[in-house]
């Protein structure tokens, strides 16, 4: 299917709006009613509206993933490109989105926003995506596939080849959240996207980069689509200040991926050590930078390292993650500390 046709006919047609440092950012600027006088910080210039096409960022953000800068675009956190998505393809009421469960509850949300409906379907035994039951299943209102790989809350990858056949085999939109990609040991898919211009990756500065707080995402795609996102995006959604500390970051990526190497280590010690905990059933392998694990009794378990000032996520509400609880990997220090309270805690609480 050409991905023309799976545009909403409301957006392919859409003229966007031309905003005034579109393509003049230089010369005697009087034609935005912006207060000439400057004002910097840090630098950047305030008093001016940023680039809306970031052009700067994008391409530090292309050369970090070596593909061309029309490839990509930044939104505040990976969730604004969600807001794309939904926008560039999904007519409320009529054409629907699939989520394969467990999963980031984002998708779900944004589609409740929306008023778009979905198409909820489970993540094998072993929280994996298997192409063949999705497409004797999937119905045919869904436009666009919700997948996360590393997947959030389970924490390991799905099989790169099951992705690239349902991409092939259905033609249709796939999404695939690579929020936590640098903390695996497998490439992103991004390798793939001139062979399956109808994938979409999410990644974001929010993980492995270290910057949840100064919100910066990216959606990265085949320059058709991104054209599309360009067209639906606020003109000005980054600050110049966001986008100057996000090339920042981007120009020297080396910096952040020590760091990862250090959590990934981290990772597989919290992990050996939960597993020689007894009251611990299971510990699901992980990519990313975070684990989950089942023990009995897990909203207890919650409640009581809270008390101690531990804070972890009772994932026990959705399906198929009855009494499991995901950690995040800290610290040295945070992980002892934790490790130390939960042994407590399962050995008195239980
Ligand atoms: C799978 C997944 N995607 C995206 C995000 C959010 O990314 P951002 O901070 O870029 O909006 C999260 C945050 O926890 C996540 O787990």
């Amino acid at each position: 299917m050409e991905i023309t046709q799976l545009i909403r006919p409301n957006i392919l047609e859409l003229e966007s709006y031309h905003s005034a440092r579109e393509s003049i950012q230089e010369g005697t600027l009087l034609d935005a009613n912006e207060n000439p006088y400057d004002v910097e910080w840090e630098g950047v210039k305030l008093n001016r509206y940023p680039d809306p096409r970031q052009r700067r960022l994008r391409e530090a953000l292309a050369r970090y993933l070596e593909i061309e800068s029309d490839q990509v675009l930044a939104g505040v956190g990976s969730d604004e490109v969600l807001d794309w998505i939904l926008k560039v393809f999904c007519q409320p009421g009529r054409d629907q989105i699939a989520i394969a469960e467990p999963t980031y509850g984002m998708y779900q949300v944004m589609a409740d926003i929306f008023g778009i409906s979905s198409f909820r379907f489970q993540l094998d035994r072993r929280f994996q995506f298997r192409f063949e039951p999705f497409l004797a299943s999937v119905p045919s209102e869904v436009k666009v596939l919700f997948l996360c790989s590393p997947n959030n809350p389970t924490g390991d990858l799905l099989a790169r080849e099951e992705i690239l056949q349902v991409a092939r085999q259905w033609g249709k939109i796939v999404v695939v959240d690579e929020a936590y990609i640098e903390f695996s040991q497998e490439p992103s898919l991004v390798t793939e996207l001139d062979t399956v211009p109808n994938l979409i990756l999410l990644r974001t500065l929010s993980k492995a980069f270290g910057r949840a707080g100064i919100r910066l995402g990216y959606g990265v795609s085949s320059p058709e689509i991104v054209a599309e996102f360009m067209k639906v995006k606020a003109p000005y959604n980054l600050s110049a200040l966001i986008m100057d500390k996000g090339c920042g970051v981007m120009g020297e990526p080396d910096q952040c991926l020590a760091q990862v190497r250090e959590i990934r280590q981290e990772r597989e010690r919290v992990a050996e050590s939960l597993r020689g905990m007894e009251q611990i059933e299971e510990v699901f392998p992980s990519q990313a930078n975070f684990l989950l694990f089942r023990c009995p009794e897990a909203s207890l378990v919650h409640r009581q390292l809270l008390k101690k000032g531990i804070i972890v996520r009772d994932r026990s509400s959705l399906k198929n993650l009855d009494n499991c609880i995901r950690v995040s990997i800290g610290t040295p220090r945070e992980n002892e500390f934790f490790l130390g309270e939960l042994q407590r805690v399962l050995e008195n609480a239980l």
